[in-house]
């Protein structure tokens, strides 16, 4: 089972995927430079230096990506490791969001929000503290781990998977992703992730899958 067939892929050579909107679909939070350049150019650069690691490495020929990424951390190669985690964690996060989400979910969402972490605001102020308070580079997740809900960061590649926590959301809280629209003001940042792209059915349907 993987973690995630949106994120994951299957074979060598992998590839940058598509956006699951246009570019320009942000437009009241974020324009389309931002994705030119996030998408475009840093999640590309990640796909191609993985590859290029990859053709000169043949101890992971035939894995899937996840794969990749899991036995490159067991193994302590940093550099296969870096590159895979952040194509996997790039297209997780261009899934983690859409054109006028966020904001309070609904249903079983909402249900399992409330059990653990006793409100939707809790939620948001739990979530948006780790993203702001990620030291440097990194990422915010929501994951379910030992049957509940939990916020955790990341620095820099790091991804929950290699703790098999299974994500629902990420947070790109990498300079690159916010520097063009809000230069350094990351809590501003989180705050229109948190109240206006957030995708809670992505969220769902992971958590469904492991729950
Ligand atoms: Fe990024």
């Amino acid at each position: 089972m993987t973690y995630n067939d949106k994120a994951n892929q299957i074979n060598y050579p992998f590839i940058l995927p598509a956006l699951p909107y246009s570019k320009d679909a942000f437009a009241s939070h974020f324009t389309a430079e931002t994705f030119d350049y996030h998408h475009g150019k840093h999640h590309q650069d990640y796909v191609t230096n993985l590859n290029n690691l990859l053709e000169k490495d043949q101890n992971f020929a035939g894995q899937d990506l996840e794969s990749i990424i899991l036995n490159a951390a067991a193994s302590n190669n940093n550099g296969i490791f870096n590159n895979a985690a952040q194509v996997w964690n790039h297209t997780f996060f261009w899934h983690s969001i859409k054109p006028n989400g966020g904001s309070k979910p609904s249903g079983e969402m909402l249900m399992q929000i409330e059990k653990d972490f006793g409100s939707y605001d809790e939620f948001a102020f739990a979530f948006k503290e780790a993203a702001v308070t990620q030291f440097g580079s990194g990422w915010a997740w929501l994951v379910y781990y030992e049957d509940r809900l939990q916020i955790v960061k990341t620095a820099n590649a790091e991804t929950p998977i290699t703790k098999k926590m299974q994500p629902l959301l990420a947070c790109d809280v990498w300079e690159h992703a916010y520097y063009i629209d809000y230069r350094n003001k990351r809590p501003d940042y989180v705050s229109i992730y948190i109240d206006h792209m957030i995708n809670w059915d992505f969220a769902e349907e992971n958590m469904q899958k492991v729950r």
